[in-house]
């Protein structure tokens, strides 16, 4: 391996090169959609202007290339900046010399508060390990309760009795009904209410994407795959929200805001099962939710499960970190 190879940022021009490049590894993406997805569209992040990504050029050809995605992050309790890892990706031919290593080392020199790696494989992880990465491990999250990612439930048998869709109801029959005036519905739109609810409850969860509506409306509505469910106390204020999305048949809690109030998580839970049953999906995935929501939802016959998450984070502190199916590239 030669310590030499020459990387660069991401100019506009090379954007059709590197979309031949990642073609000839993942060739059923849009390229140009998840460009504009991912950059064009893509809130700005105040006083910073961070790279794109970074290419390797073997004379006029895209050899390599590492994708990142600025994005609000707040960091210690601070507005700041976190780099999202998107699309590492090396020509063939130019494999086993240290393109990679040299494109990850690019990526970890940009000024942000945090870098998060959310899709690492068995050959790209031990890059970011070398580089000083530390792997959030799912596992422990669920003991940590909600301090790291976990999907807590899946729900299979139990989702007939649901079918009536009804959170209100499906509240008063629960063992533990400890809100019963709480109301689940869908949000159609990001409106002034998620700023409100993102300034009420930040503090609670120190470091975690910035959920102002701006980039919520990014991340979450402008995504037609998406499903946004508020969660309304008995005076109409918003309590919290969760986003779901169906991926490989499941209908998976991508996202959950604040993940510290029990009741609006056990309501947002059973919600996401009603919402799955109305589609006619047996399997429902939730992030994870403290022990006692955890138990309600128990009762209603969800079970703890596994997945495939791992994240690689620099700048994150797990502990005292919120972090869901949106942090890294996952949502694209
Ligand atoms: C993964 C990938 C980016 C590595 O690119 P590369 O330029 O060959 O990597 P480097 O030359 O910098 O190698 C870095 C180290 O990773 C190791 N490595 C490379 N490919 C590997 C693989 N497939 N499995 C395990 N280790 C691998 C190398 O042996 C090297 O280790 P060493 O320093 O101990 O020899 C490239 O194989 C690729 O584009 N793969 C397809 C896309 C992909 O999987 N991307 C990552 C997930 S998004």
């Amino acid at each position: 391996m030669c310590s030499d190879v020459v990387v660069r940022e991401l100019r506009d021009a090379d954007l059709p090169a590197v979309a031949v490049l990642l073609r000839t590894e993942w060739p059923d993406v849009d390229w140009e959609h998840r460009f504009a997805r991912q950059w064009r569209n893509a809130p700005t992040v105040a006083g910073a202007r961070p790279p794109r990504g970074f290419v390797h050029a073997d004379r006029d050809a895209i050899r390599g290339f590492f994708g990142s995605i600025p994005i609000p992050y707040q960091v210690d309790g601070r507005a700041g900046l976190a780099c999202i890892a998107t699309a590492l990706c090396v020509h063939p031919a130019a494999r086993g010399h240290g393109v990679a290593t040299a494109l990850v080392a690019a990526f970890d020199t940009q000024r942000a508060d945090a870098k998060v790696n959310s899709t690492p494989n068995a050959a790209s992880a031990p890059l970011f390990a070398r580089a000083g990465y530390a792997s959030i491990d799912p596992a422990a999250g669920r003991h940590l309760l909600a301090h790291a990612e976990q999907p807590f439930g899946v729900l299979r048998k139990a989702w007939r009795a649901h079918k009536r869709g009804m959170v209100q109801s499906l509240l008063q029959v629960a063992p533990r009904a400890p809100e019963p005036a709480l109301t689940c519905a869908r949000l159609d739109a990001a409106t002034a209410e998620l700023d409100t609810l993102w300034q009420t409850h930040r503090g609670t969860h120190p470091t975690t994407l910035w959920r102002d509506r701006t980039t919520l409306q990014w991340l979450l509505f402008a995504d037609p795959r998406c499903t946004v469910i508020g969660c309304r106390d008995g005076t109409g204020a918003l309590r919290g929200y969760g986003a779901c999305r169906e991926e490989r048949g499941e209908l998976r809690q991508i996202d959950l805001f604040p993940a510290c109030d029990d009741d609006v998580s056990f309501a947002l839970g059973l919600a996401s099962a009603s919402l799955a049953a109305g589609r006619g999906i047996a399997t429902v995935r939730l992030l994870s939710v403290s022990a006692p929501a955890a138990r309600a939802l128990q009762s209603h016959g969800f079970e703890p499960a596994d997945d495939d998450l791992t994240i690689q984070v620099r700048g994150i502190d797990s502990h005292h970190a919120w972090l869901t199916r949106i942090d890294g590239d996952r949502w694209l």
